[in-house]
């Protein structure tokens, strides 16, 4: 699949001010930092598209991308910013509920997780979220340019095991910095969006 066309839908927090529900959507969760909006711009090769930030938690709302005119990307606000008031958690948990449960057009979430790390128990949390919905089944490990290509397989395997992935679910190395595994990952999105 080639982006040729991508562009800010909608930016929000609320329900009412979603972009009507007449696509299929791919969103992307993890936690604040992972690079959720790195890997954006590198899927659409726009650099600009999603703003990227040195600060965790820069993304707070839910931000709908129109890509081709025939689907959506949708940046999820990160999680696991300490920083962050009990009231900014607590509304992150809502707001994720509200979109899960009312966007027909919702058929995946990708789960970001930092491939230097075991995914932490938000991680963990989040994944079991997605299973609940029936959502899970892809995940991306970011950052692939920080390990050895020897680190790698074991970096994947700590990966499935601590997500406790099923023998069928993807997890897919990518790297922004590089420009590497981006293809894989809109192959895996392609099929997605044919199904
Ligand atoms: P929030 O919006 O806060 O939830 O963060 P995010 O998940 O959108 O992360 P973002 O894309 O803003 O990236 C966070 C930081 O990680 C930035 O400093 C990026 O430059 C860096 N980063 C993102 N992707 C990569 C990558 O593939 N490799 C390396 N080395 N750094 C990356
Ligand atoms: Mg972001």
């Amino acid at each position: 699949m080639i982006i040729k066309k991508a562009e800010l839908e909608a930016v929000t927090a609320r329900k009412d001010q979603y972009p009507e529900d007449n696509l299929k959507e791919i969103a992307f969760a993890g936690r604040s930092n992972v690079g959720k909006s790195s890997l954006l711009n590198l899927l659409t090769g726009r650099k600009k598209l999603a703003k990227v930030s040195g600060n965790p938690g820069k993304t707070r709302t839910i931000n709908f991308y129109r890509i081709n005119d025939t689907f959506r990307i949708v940046d999820l606000p990160g999680y696991g910013y300490a920083k962050v008031s009990k009231s900014v958690s607590e509304s992150w948990g809502s707001m994720m509920e509200t979109y899960f449960q009312n966007r027909q057009g919702l058929i995946k979430v990708v789960q970001l997780v930092d491939i230097r790390h075991a995914p932490s128990k938000q991680d963990v949390q989040m994944y079991d979220f997605l299973r609940h919905y029936g959502l899970d089944g892809l995940v991306a490990a970011t950052k692939a340019d920080k390990v050895s290509r020897n680190e790698l397989q074991k970096c994947i395997r700590q990966i499935r095991t601590t997500l406790k992935l099923s023998a069928d679910d993807k997890v897919i190395p990518v790297s922004s910095l590089n420009k590497t595994g981006h293809e894989e990952l809109l192959s895996e999105m392609e099929i997605l969006l044919e199904d």
